[in-house]
């Protein structure tokens, strides 16, 4: 099903105003991704039916259903706190939808088992909520809501309680729900792994706005706004004066002059500006390309699957990635930042 978001506006009176503006593709996987108390939870409850907008209005394939108490949007959701029923157990609160759709008891028993396979708790089926863990609670939660395949599945944060291993085989059977099912879904998280590698697109928030939307490629490296480039990933950010604007703009930071792709930016000979570049753009350089950069390697950090290096130049601490075998501190270095990998901002 297409969501669209048309204008939607809430107030928590003196604390918090939500602003949201955005139209998701029928299948698409969309990912919110943002601070603790930027509103994510917020949206997602306006969807679902349990925040009620001050304005604005929400459409599923173009049907308004900005009135409908949320048993009447054929939407789930998995809330941040797993919100089981208490009272029933397991294999209840799996069927509770099922149950209430009234399908026939054996084919209720069959979906509930099925689920408690893929979440692998197949001998859970009896127990009660306050017996479980957070991991095994969210696992039911997860289960829960998709056993009446919805048309809109909503996910805050279903993965923080599981270790990683867990995570793993639980994103698996996400993504793998969502593909079977073609069901478009919103996923909130703070990992920006996640965030990557399951989403279409994903949705940076920003104090109760949606400050930019993309798919991964384009928020990772061509951000829209500077906030978005520091809040994902490692980023190298520098200030810097243009001198001359052509098929690239040229932009001078401590004497030296880098040259930048033109993305056509609205900045004349003499404005301040940001440049903004990933470390895995800093390769090694073999002398001859554009924005060589010459300094000394200072610290290095390790991370298990690669090092971070910070090399000291003239511009300031450049970080880079493994790509260039620094292995001595203090040692004289060359690198190369290509034009088309560095984004500006004013
Ligand atoms: N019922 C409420 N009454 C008043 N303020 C609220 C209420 N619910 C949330 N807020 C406030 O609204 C803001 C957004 O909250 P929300 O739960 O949407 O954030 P979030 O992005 O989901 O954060 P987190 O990542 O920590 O879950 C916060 O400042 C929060 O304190
Ligand atoms: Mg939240």
């Amino acid at each position: 099903m297409k969501l669209k978001l048309e204008n939607i506006k809430m107030s928590y009176p003196g604390k918090f105003t939500l602003n949201a503006d955005l139209e998701l593709n029928q299948g698409e996987f969309h990912t919110f991704l943002g601070p603790s108390g930027c509103g994510k939870t917020t949206l997602l409850r306006i969807i679902a039916g349990f925040n009620t907008p001050d304005s604005g209005r929400i459409y599923l394939d173009g049907k308004d259903i900005t009135d409908l108490p949320p048993e009447k949007r054929n939407i789930s959701i998995v809330f941040q706190d797993y919100a089981l029923f208490p009272n029933m157990n397991v294999e209840k609160n799996i069927g509770y939808g099922p149950e209430t759709r009234h399908w026939p008891k054996d084919k209720i028993k069959t979906r509930t088992s099925e689920l408690l396979e893929a979440v692998e708790l197949p001998d859970y089926g009896k127990r009660k909520p306050d017996t479980l863990s957070g991991g095994e609670k969210q696992r039911v939660a997860l289960a829960r809501a998709i056993a009446v395949n919805p048309d809109l599945l909503l996910l805050d944060e279903p993965l923080s309680a599981a270790d990683e291993k867990l995570k793993g085989a639980l994103k698996a059977q996400i993504v793998e729900t969502h593909r079977k099912n073609h069901l478009t879904t919103i996923y909130v998280t703070h990992d920006q792994e996640e965030a990557m590698t399951l989403s279409d697109r994903i949705s940076v928030f920003r104090k109760g706005n949606i400050e930019c939307t993309g798919t991964p490629q384009e928020i990772y490296f061509q951000p829209k706004t500077l906030y978005t480039a520091k809040f994902i990933g490692q980023s190298n950010i520098l200030k810097g004066k243009v001198l001359n604007i052509g098929e690239l703009v040229e932009v001078e930071c401590q004497n030296q002059i880098f040259k930048v792709q033109n993305r056509s930016y609205q900045c004349s000979a003499g404005d301040m500006v940001t440049l903004f570049f990933r470390p895995e753009c800093c390769t090694a350089s073999q002398g001859k390309e554009e924005n060589i950069l010459l300094g000394k390697t200072a610290e290095r950090t390790f991370y298990g699957s690669r090092y971070t290096c910070s090399v000291k130049t003239a511009c300031g601490i450049i970080k880079v990635y493994d790509t260039y075998p620094f292995q001595l501190q203090g040692a004289d270095c060359q690198l190369a930042v290509r034009p088309e990998n560095i984004i500006l901002f004013q």
